[in-house]
């Protein structure tokens, strides 16, 4: 179809200034490199986060001031080792992640990074994992939040980012653009239902102050929302 050709001249595009922007600003070290190679060879998904993308997150903690960060969401580790890297030396990353072949990749990633100090992986289902962080003395509160799970459950995911930050704090969530497909109202996609969810709650939320920038690029069109707590 015509259509698809143009949008694949467009994709090329997207990928060229990505490219153009990564080799002058985001220079990929092996420590990344490989941490992608491995992930991989061991058939996780290629749904990290772009170089530059994580980069965005490694700025916006460093710009914050960040000590302490949770993700939720880890895949083979790629951008908890940006975030990590942003964090000090004495600093604290804590990473939760659903699939147990998952985060084995992303614990050796993070050892062979020397990111094993300051990030550590809980395994199972965030929604199971945030009560037990939230009860243990000491976890939070966290200074930065990176959401980028199941989408269905962004919603609750920001509830919990909530209950476990401070003023100050910074929530980022992935993928909240979605090709466009948030617009829709009548969507049945579990992910679009939850992200507008998601939306409608910071929309409504006094303790946030959130915008959304839309991305194009490697990762096609999609976008990030970043939130301060306020209050
Ligand atoms: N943040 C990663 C990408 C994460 S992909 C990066 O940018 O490098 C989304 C991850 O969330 C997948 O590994 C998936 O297994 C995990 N996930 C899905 N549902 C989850 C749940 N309920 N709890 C925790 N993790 C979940
Ligand atoms: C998907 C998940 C992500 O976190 C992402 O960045 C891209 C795609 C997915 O589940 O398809
Ligand atoms: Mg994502």
């Amino acid at each position: 179809m015509a259509e698809d050709a143009a949008q694949d001249r467009l994709q090329d595009r997207w990928n060229a200034v990505d490219r153009f922007v990564g080799e002058l600003l985001v220079p990929e070290d092996d420590t990344l490199t490989g941490a992608l190679a491995a992930s991989e060879a061991a058939g996780l998904p290629a749904i990290n986060v772009a170089p530059n993308q994580g980069k965005l997150l490694h700025l916006l903690a460093r710009i914050q001031g960040a000590r302490t960060a949770l993700e939720i969401g880890t895949l083979g580790g790629y951008s908890t080792i940006w975030l990590a890297r942003a964090l000090p030396a004495d600093g604290r990353l804590i990473s939760l992640e659903y699939d147990p072949a998952h985060a084995d990749v992303a614990r050796a990633n993070l050892a062979r990074a020397g990111c094993d100090k300051v990030a550590e992986v809980r395994t199972g289902a965030a929604l199971d994992l945030l009560p037990r962080l939230a009860a243990e003395p000491g976890a939070g509160p966290f200074d930065l939040v990176f959401i980028d799970a199941d989408k269905a459950n962004n919603a609750r995911y920001v509830e919990w980012a909530l209950r476990l930050t401070h003023p100050g704090s910074v929530i980022v969530v992935d993928n909240v653009v979605r090709g466009g497909g948030v617009t829709d109202p009548s969507s049945e996609d579990p992910a679009i239902v939850g992200t507008r969810e998601m939306y409608r709650l910071v929309s409504e939320e006094p303790r946030l102050d959130a915008t959304v920038v839309q991305t194009v690029g490697v990762k096609g069109w999609d976008g990030l929302l970043v939130a301060r707590v306020v209050s």
